[in-house]
């Protein structure tokens, strides 16, 4: 069940998504985190954040959406109070999602943790809004996605893995820009801008007005967006978006991710992410697939 993503050896390709997970810790007593793939934490900023006001996070048809706001508790406070923890459970595989609202406030992000024990890889989140332009989102502009990514490379002493935005018109294209500016791997997707309104009070649902869709509904747009990754770049790529059990996981390898992430499963069931990689594992053994890695990029 082992794969390798840019260096970093995982025991099974299913890792815990950011945001839906804590800083690890939290889970502790429901999941055993030296047993999962990895983890990725909530994402970390220069400093504390609150998040959006309430509601911010509602259920869907077939998924949710949320509009947390990157709420977290800072960078530095990660670092004393929940990476001493982390560390205690050996085996733990920590993955540190990292964001800011300005290039120079991700390399202080990253210059933080570059000097902390206990980290194994990078995650950035290209889905924030750049303060210094207008609020866009670094993901969106392939200008803006070359300067972060090539930027927090040249700072980042681990592996840096650039989380992808989805709404753009060609995924493909803005991976091939962070591949460019040295990014290790890619990760894809993050949630899908969406808008639900209560149609008695003729408000909107969630009090940002807008929020990301994840869970279910994204799966086969994520899979089609895993999938023309992987005819753009060589780097490996980490495939998510509405995975529920194992054979969601098995369809994102095929299309040609090397791991998988899982977020919004983690909602209705917190051991999804050991029950997903134990079902993978069952269905390579009923299927004579000696190596789960021999998985990516298999469609035919
Ligand atoms: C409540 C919530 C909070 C999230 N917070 C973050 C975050 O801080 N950073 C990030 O990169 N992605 C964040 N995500 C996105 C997820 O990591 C993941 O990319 C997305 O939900 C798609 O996967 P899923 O359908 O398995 O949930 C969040 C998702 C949810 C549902």
């Amino acid at each position: 069940m082992r794969v390798n993503v840019a260096g970093v050896e995982l025991r099974s390709p299913v890792i815990a998504a950011s945001g839906t997970f804590g800083y690890g810790v939290e889970f502790d007593e429901i999941v055993s985190l030296d047993r999962i793939g990895a983890f990725v934490t909530k994402g970390l900023s220069r400093e504390p954040m609150q998040g959006n006001p309430t509601p911010r996070i509602i259920e869907t048809a077939a998924g949710m959406m949320n509009a947390i706001g990157l709420q977290n508790m800072g960078v530095r406070a990660f670092v004393e109070e929940k990476l001493p923890k982390l560390r205690q459970m050996k085996g733990a595989v920590v993955i540190a999602n990292i964001f800011g609202y300005t290039v120079e406030d991700c390399l202080e992000v990253i210059h933080i943790l570059n000097d902390a024990e206990g980290i194994a890889m990078y995650e950035l989140n290209a889905s924030c809004p750049n303060t210094s332009h207008g609020g866009i989102a670094f993901g969106v502009d392939p200008g803006l996605l070359n300067e972060l990514v090539s930027r927090t490379r040249g700072a980042a002493h681990r592996p840096l893995m650039v989380k992808l935005s989805p709404n753009v018109t060609s995924i493909a294209q803005m991976a091939r820009v962070a591949a460019d500016a040295g990014a290790d791997a890619v990760s894809l997707v993050n949630t899908f801008v969406s808008l639900a309104i209560d149609i008695e009070t003729r408000r909107p649902r969630i009090a940002n007005v807008t929020g990301g869709l994840s869970g279910p509904a994204i799966k086969p747009i994520a899979v089609r967006m895993v999938y023309d990754v992987a005819r753009a770049v060589k780097i490996p790529i980490v495939g998510m978006g509405g995975i529920v059990r194992a054979e969601d996981a098995i369809e994102f390898m095929m299309a040609g991710a090397t791991a998988v992430q899982v977020g919004t499963a983690s909602y209705a069931d917190p051991r999804a992410v050991e029950n997903i990689a134990n079902g993978m594992r069952k269905w390579c053994a009923s299927h004579h697939v000696e190596h789960v890695s021999s998985l990516t990029g298999s469609m035919g």
